[in-house]
């Protein structure tokens, strides 16, 4: 049995230092990514996709391998509200990638131009800035302007609406109530002293640091639609994003509300205590940001206030 276990207990350890070497190799790769580990990856996926459709395109030209295409198959949901007796389903097209750019969103831009012009999706800044072309592609809730194409043309891709959320039409999701919640926790700066001097709060360069990490939030709804939290109590539930928000202005040195941010949030409990640290939504964040701590620093600050 010991025998059985240490091999493979080794192999564990192996498959750890390989990741870090990995991760090492991709911060020499992408010395401007570091410390941000989702636009590293997607950084690095970007590159080796490029390089399998380069291989693919040289093997069929050599004849080395004809069948080798560069073609894929996109699996889009769609749903009309127009057409009411239509239930949603998944429309098929072939982008050949090696005349596409490389990300997700490049391929719908792409099929909106050339093959379908009533494909509808959000898009505006195509830079990871704006959060608006949110939605799950291969079951992963993200971006689709920073995502890049799985280039593997053997698979289709599938690209549906962020997940339990009112559909408005094919990709595109009703975020009322997202923004909402978002508005609920008064996401600006509420002072009870009027700036020294008369014109601005002054903060310290160590001040602002404790924001890194909690301002960068371009509200894309990927971290509350993936919380299972959130799909059953949308609600009663703040959700990941605008709890981030809230932490944001509770760290704020120049904000003099931050106690009393943090008792109306666990007033009630259902709008910060929902949170069961599942995670998804710290794994999902296209920014890599943290959610889940930031809810986490709420419920200790709250907690050590009661005690
Ligand atoms: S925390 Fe991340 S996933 Fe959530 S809304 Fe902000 S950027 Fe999007
Ligand atoms: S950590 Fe909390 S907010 Fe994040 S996915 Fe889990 S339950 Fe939802
Ligand atoms: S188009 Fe703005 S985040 Fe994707």
């Amino acid at each position: 049995m010991l025998r059985r276990t240490l091999p493979a207990l080794r192999s564990v350890k192996d498959g750890v230092m390989d990741a870090a070497r990995q991760a090492a190799k991709g911060d020499a790769h992408f010395p401007s990514l570091r410390g941000h580990p989702a636009a590293r990856v997607n950084a690095r996926e970007s590159a080796e996709g490029q390089a399998r459709l380069d291989a693919a395109e040289d093997e069929r030209r050599r004849g080395a391998r004809p069948e080798a295409t560069t073609v894929k198959e996109f699996q889009v949901y769609r749903w009309n509200p127009d057409s009411p007796g239509r239930r949603p389903f998944l429309q098929s097209y072939f982008v050949d990638l090696a005349a596409c750019r490389p990300m997700v969103l490049d391929v719908l831009q792409k099929i909106k131009a050339e093959h379908d012009p009533t494909l509808t999706f959000r898009r505006s800044c195509r830079e990871g800035i704006c959060g608006s072309c949110s939605m799950c592609i291969d079951g992963v809730n993200t971006v689709a302007c920073l995502k890049p194409v799985d280039t593997d043309a053997s698979r289709a891709s599938m690209i549906t609406p962020l997940p339990h959320m009112f559909v408005v039409k094919d990709l595109v999701v009703d975020l009322t109530g997202f923004y909402q919640q978002y508005k609920s926790v008064e996401p600006w700066l509420k002072t009870k002293r009027p700036p020294p001097g008369g014109r601005e709060h002054p903060q310290s360069p160590a001040q602002r640091k404790k924001l890194d990490g909690l301002y960068e939030c371009i509200l894309c709804a990927c971290c509350s639609t993936a919380c299972p939290s959130y799909w059953w109590n949308s609600e009663a539930f703040l959700g990941p994003a605008a709890l981030l928000h809230a932490y944001r202005w509770v760290s704020d040195s120049r904000d003099d509300y931050g106690q009393e941010r943090v008792q109306s949030l666990a007033e009630g409990w259902d709008k910060l205590y929902r949170c069961r640290m599942i995670k998804s939504c710290t794994a999902t964040c296209p920014k890599s940001l943290d959610p889940a701590a930031a809810i986490s620093s709420m419920k200790t600050l709250h907690q050590l206030r009661k005690a």
